[in-house]
C-alpha cells in the first residue's frame, strides 16, 4: 500500500538531518545518513489527522483526551504486554528530555549513572552535564549483535544510583532477550539502582523477533523501573515532540511525576496528541510495511558490503535501522576514515567515538531509514572513497 522508495526533497524544512549538516560536519553537500529519522513520507493517517484538526482554527492550550490514553494503553497492551491504569502513564515531550527529568528530579551530585557503551550520545552527556558520575560498562560483540558482561555490569553497578538501558539498543539495534533483562534486573535490583528503559526502537522489531518491555520480565523490573516509549521513531514524527512513560512504582511516580506536575514541563501539545493517537490506532499496517522495506535495506547492507568491503565487520539491527560499522579492519586511521567518508564519499555518517570515546575509533553509525536508491548511492560512494 505504501512507497518508500518514494525521493522526497527534505531540504529547506529545517529539519536536522538535511539542514543542520554545516554545523555538524563543516560542509553542507553530504548525503544524509546520520540523524535517526527516517527520509519516508509521515503515514497519511497521520497527516489527515492532522489536518482535519487545523479545520478548528483555534490552537489554544491542549488537554490530552480519554481517546488519547486509551490508545495508548492499547498499544502497551497488545505489543508490550503491559497492563497499565491510567495514573501510571504520564505525556513526556520527548524521551531524551525525559531522561534528563529523572536525572534532575531523582538523583543527588555525584551519583553513579551506569551505561552500556557504545550508546546513543546523549546517555553518556546527560548524567556529565549534571554533574553525575558515568559509568560505562563496554559491551562486545559475538555472533554479530552486541552482549553485556554481567560480571561487568555487577561490578560497576555497585557504584550506581540509576542505569540508563536502550531496549533495544542503540547503536547496532540489538534486542535484548528476555534472560538479558531478567539478569539485568536482577543486578540492579540486589545493587538498589533503579532503571530508566528507553524503549523507543521497541516497535521496529524486526520480525520473526519480538520487543520484550523491561518491566514486564520479572516482578522487580516492574519494581525499580521508568520506561519511555513513543510513536516518533516508529511512524517518523519525531518533530511533533510525543512521547510518554509508565512507571508502575507508586512511590517512584509520585516523585517524578510530582515534578513534572510541578514545574509543567510536560503538558502536552495538540499536535503531539492528535499524532500519537493517530499513529497508535491507525498504524499497523503502515508499521507491517515500512519494516519490510527497512529489512530489505538492511540486506543490501549486508550484501554490499560483504561483496565490496568484506573486511567493514558490521552489526546488523535485529530492530530498527541504525546500523553499526566497524572499519578498523581497513588499515586507516580513524581521521583518515573521516576524511575519506565525510570529503570524499561524502556521505555524513555519525562518528562512533561520539558512542563512547576513543575505543569506538574507526567505527561509524549508518542510518538505513531511506529509499533504497538513496542507500546504494551512500554505498556506492562508500565503497569507491574507501577502496
Ligand atoms: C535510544 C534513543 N533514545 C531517545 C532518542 C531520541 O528521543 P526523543 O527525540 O524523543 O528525545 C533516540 C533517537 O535517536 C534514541 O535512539
Amino acid at each position: 500500500m505504501y512507497n518508500f522508495d518514494e525521493i522526497l526533497v527534505r531540504k529547506g524544512t529545517n529539519c536536522v538531518k538535511h539542514d543542520a549538516l554545516m554545523e555538524n560536519f563543516g560542509r553542507d553537500d553530504l548525503l544524509p545518513m546520520w540523524v535517526a529519522d527516517m527520509d519516508f513520507r509521515s503515514p497519511d493517517f497521520v497527516m489527515d489527522a492532522l489536518r482535519q484538526r487545523c479545520q478548528h482554527e483555534v490552537l489554544g492550550y491542549a488537554t490530552a483526551p480519554n481517546s488519547y490514553w486509551e490508545t495508548l494503553q492499547q498499544w502497551l497492551q497488545k505489543h508490550y504486554q503491559i497492563e497499565s491504569t491510567r495514573e501510571e502513564l504520564h505525556f513526556i515531550p520527548g524521551i531524551v528530555a525525559g531522561i534528563a527529568f529523572v536525572l534532575q528530579a531523582m538523583t543527588e551530585p555525584g551519583d553513579g549513572i551506569l551505561v552500556t557503551t557504545p550508546v546513543y550520545p546523549p546517555f553518556l552527556n546527560l548524567p556529565q552535564n549534571k554533574h553525575l558520575q558515568l559509568v560505562c560498562s563496554p559491551l562486545h560483540v559475538e555472533d554479530g549483535h552486541w552482549k553485556i558482561d554481567f560480571d561487568d555490569l555487577e561490578w560497576r553497578a555497585r557504584q550506581c544510583r540509576w542505569m540508563i538501558l536502550s531496549n533495544p539498543h542503540n547503536p547496532g539495534g540489538t534486542v535484548w532477550g528476555k534472560e538479558t533483562l531478567e539478569k539485568i534486573a536482577e543486578i540492579c535490583y540486589r545493587n538498589n539502582v533503579s532503571v530508566i528503559a528507553d524503549e523507543i526502537h521497541a516497535d521496529m522489531t524486526l520480525p520473526p523477533l519480538q520487543h520484550v518491555s523491561f518491566s514486564t520480565v520479572s516482578q522487580q523490573a516492574k519494581e525499580i523501573s521508568i520506561t519511555f516509549f513513543a510513536p516518533s521513531k516508529t511512524f517518523n514524527i519525531a518533530g511533533l515532540s510525543s512521547s510518554a512513560c509508565y512507571c508502575a512504582n507508586e512511590s517512584m511516580r509520585q516523585r517524578f511525576y510530582g515534578y513534572l506536575d510541578g514545574y509543567e514541563i510536560a503538558n502536552g501539545n495538540i499536535f503531539a496528541f492528535v499524532g500519537a493517537e493517530a499513529a497508535f490506532r491507525h498504524g499497523e499496517q503502515w508499521l507491517t510495511e515500512m519494516l519490510q522495506y527497512i529489512q530489505g535495506n538492511i540486506d543490501l547492507l549486508k550484501n554490499f558490503l560483504s561483496a565490496h568491503l568484506p573486511k567493514a565487520k558490521v552489526i546488523l539491527p535485529q530492530a530498527s535501522y541504525l546500523a553499526w560499522m566497524d572499519l578498523s579492519a581497513m588499515g586507516m586511521s580513524h581521521e583518515e576514515l573521516k576524511e575519506r567518508i565525510y570529503n570524499q564519499a561524502r556521505i555524513a555518517l555519525n562518528d562512533g567515538t561520539t558512542f563512547g570515546g576513543k575505543d569506538y575509533n574507526c567505527c561509524f553509525r549508518i542510518n538505513l531509514g531511506c529509499p533504497r536508491a538513496t542507500l546504494q548511492e551512500a554505498l556506492d560512494r562508500l565503497v569507491s572513497a574507501l577502496s
